[in-house]
């Protein structure tokens, strides 16, 4: 391969060599101290974080009750990811984690991109972290009876629109008092909110005030040790079963049905947030270095992980549509504590409250240590500036990486939308895991490769499923659901929702592709799941969604090309 090429590759070798160098010296002294339970802990700690606080409300909404089945769903297609990770954290031990992973498979452009994206998945996804904070915190207060004025707890966006609908509520005869709650706020956000020059100052600030602090604590070097990791899960744990256990006795089957009130497309509409919720599993891979047997113990902790917070999510979506009925949670940012308001148990929900608040911090320092880390392993490889690399005398922190991850989380939580960062987060991630799984099945290619792995992925040769899933998808959609094939031509001519219709087809061709490739290389059926399947979550994903990934990887490459091919050390050693 030439040093010339964008998918020139770090070879396995050389990177296994750069940790025991000092290329990567922060490895030096890593102590190999986690163990399985430690390991789940942190997939816990990492997973467990604004969705099941916040957006399942909105999630809820959408879908009804039938969310749950969607986390089930979504849960499979991450352990077959979860299995791929695994695979490379077996190979590559280093903290880049997917990053890397696509150095040594796809080559550089593709690791670059991934990279781009890795920041929707850790420093973007905070920003809806530090969001729900925000709202939760303040109901925290409201609950001490401290009012906040409602302009500075929430986003412009947000705060317009919802002035926008209980304006029109009202001149549709309806009164003020009837309206949710959030279009209330909204209002007096917008009519209360000092101007200038006509603009409404409307922010988040208490979304900013906690990114600042925790962006202190990482520079300082406040290190979340496993055991305070342990006990904040802990925490995490006890308020969703308070959660669980408390609303189980207040559910009203009625609420149930119909199970899914917007139909198969409300489900659908929700494929995001549910995404959202799983980010974070991987994060485990990372830790690679320090684990005492990361063969053994990543791919369990990943699935134990996967496990217990899938039977979380769904037992909290039941519970939270038990109670409210789905329609009621339309915009709601703190759905645990506003169910218990609901029912009357204000005590409960202050104690949720107080206890979100704590279990949010401790995800907002998670992924706020990661991103500077992730920046860190690509600014050594030459790929951003040196500055990224710079570790702080005193600290012995990323200072600088740690820095802009703060500005870059800080700044859109003073003004970003919850579902619109939730979105943009999850697209980019299901494409990071699109990747890890392609990763796999390309480093296999190579048997030098497989050799070098510790760790096995369950080999199921896939050379007749894959066709033959897509084919048996067809006729069963065929017969069941005639509607989708009508919807599918009607559009695909260019009908109203053409971009819909072309991202199915897309995802058929790459599907009826890798039912070829499957069938004349005889793939690992696992990767070739996991990448099926994300694929598919990231087509429902929508088309402005879309639009908007692809705006951002534009961006991606344009840096790449402007300053990352030329800067690489692979091209500087060349
Ligand atoms: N999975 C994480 C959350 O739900 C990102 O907040």
């Amino acid at each position: 391969m030439s040093n010339s090429s964008f998918f020139r590759k770090k070879s396995i070798d050389q990177i296994l060599k750069d940790i025991h160098t000092n290329e990567i010296s922060d490895s030096h002294g890593l102590v190999k101290n986690l163990n399985v339970r430690d390991l789940t802990f942190l997939g816990i700690a990492a997973i467990i974080g604004a969705s099941i606080f916040s957006a399942i409300g909105q999630a809820s909404a959408n879908g009804g009750p039938a969310v749950s089945l969607l986390f089930v769903f979504t849960a499979v297609s991450c352990m077959f990811t979860a299995f791929c990770y695994a695979r490379f954290a077996a190979t590559v031990p280093i903290s880049g984690s997917a990053y890397t992973y696509a150095y040594t498979s796809f080559g550089e452009i593709i690791a670059w991109i991934l990279g781009w994206n890795l920041l929707l998945e850790y420093a973007i996804s905070n920003v809806a972290v530090a969001i729900s904070w925000s709202k939760y915190f303040v109901d925290l207060l409201e609950g001490l009876g401290v009012h906040v004025p409602d302009y500075i707890t929430m986003d412009y966006l947000s705060a317009a629109r919802y002035h926008k609908m209980a304006s029109e509520a009202v001149a549709e005869g309806k009164t003020f008092e009837s309206l949710s709650v959030n279009l209330r706020d909204g209002f007096t956000a917008w009519e209360t909110a000092p101007q200038l020059f006509g603009i409404h100052f409307i922010a988040n600030l208490p979304a900013l005030i906690i990114t600042v602090l925790i962006t202190y604590l990482v520079y300082i070097g406040i290190k979340e040790s496993k055991n305070t990791n342990n006990i904040l899960v802990v925490l995490k744990l006890l308020v969703i079963a308070l959660v669980v256990g408390v609303g189980a006795f207040y559910v009203k089957v009625d609420n149930w049905s119909p199970f899914a009130p917007n139909g198969i497309s409300g489900v659908l509409k929700s494929v995001a947030a549910v995404c959202f919720a799983y980010i974070g599993f991987d994060s485990v891979s990372t830790t690679a270095e320090e684990c005492k047997n990361p063969q053994r113990d990543i791919p369990r902790a990943m699935m134990y992980a996967l496990i217990i917070c899938t039977t979380l999510y769904v037992l909290v979506t039941l519970v939270l549509t038990g109670i409210v009925p789905s329609h009621h949670l339309t915009g709601v940012e703190d759905p645990l504590a506003f169910m218990f308001h609901m029912v009357g148990l204000n005590g409960v929900a202050g104690i949720v409250a107080a206890s979100a608040v704590i279990a949010l911090t401790s995800a907002l320092l998670v992924y706020q240590l990661g991103q500077p880390r992730i920046w860190m392993t690509m600014a050594r490889d030459g790929l951003l500036p040196q500055a990224f690399a710079r570790v702080h005398k005193k600290y012995k922190t990323p200072s600088f990486a740690t820095i802009m991850t703060g500005v870059l989380v800080g700044i859109p939580a003073l003004f970003a939308n919850l579902e619109e960062v939730i979105n943009l987060s999850s697209i980019g991630t299901l494409f990071a895991f699109l990747l890890v799984c392609g990763g796999v099945l390309v480093l296999d290619l190579d048997p030098e490769n497989q050799a070098k792995s510790k760790f096995k992925i369950p080999y199921i040769n896939a050379r007749f499923i894959t066709g033959g899933l897509l084919i048996i998808v067809m006729v069963f959609l065929k017969i069941f659901s005639a509607g989708s094939y009508d919807w599918f031509f009607a559009n695909i001519s260019g009908g109203e929702d053409f971009g819909n219709a072309f991202l199915m087809l897309c995802f058929l061709i790459i599907w009826a592709l890798i039912s070829f490739w499957s069938y004349t290389r005889s793939l690992s059926l696992i990767p070739v799941l996991g990448l099926i399947v994300n694929l598919y979550l990231m087509t429902q994903m929508g088309t402005t969604n879309w639009q908007r990934f692809i705006i951002w990887c534009a961006v991606g490459f344009a840096i790449y090309f402007g300053y990352s091919y030329r800067k690489s050390k692979l091209a500087v050693n060349s």
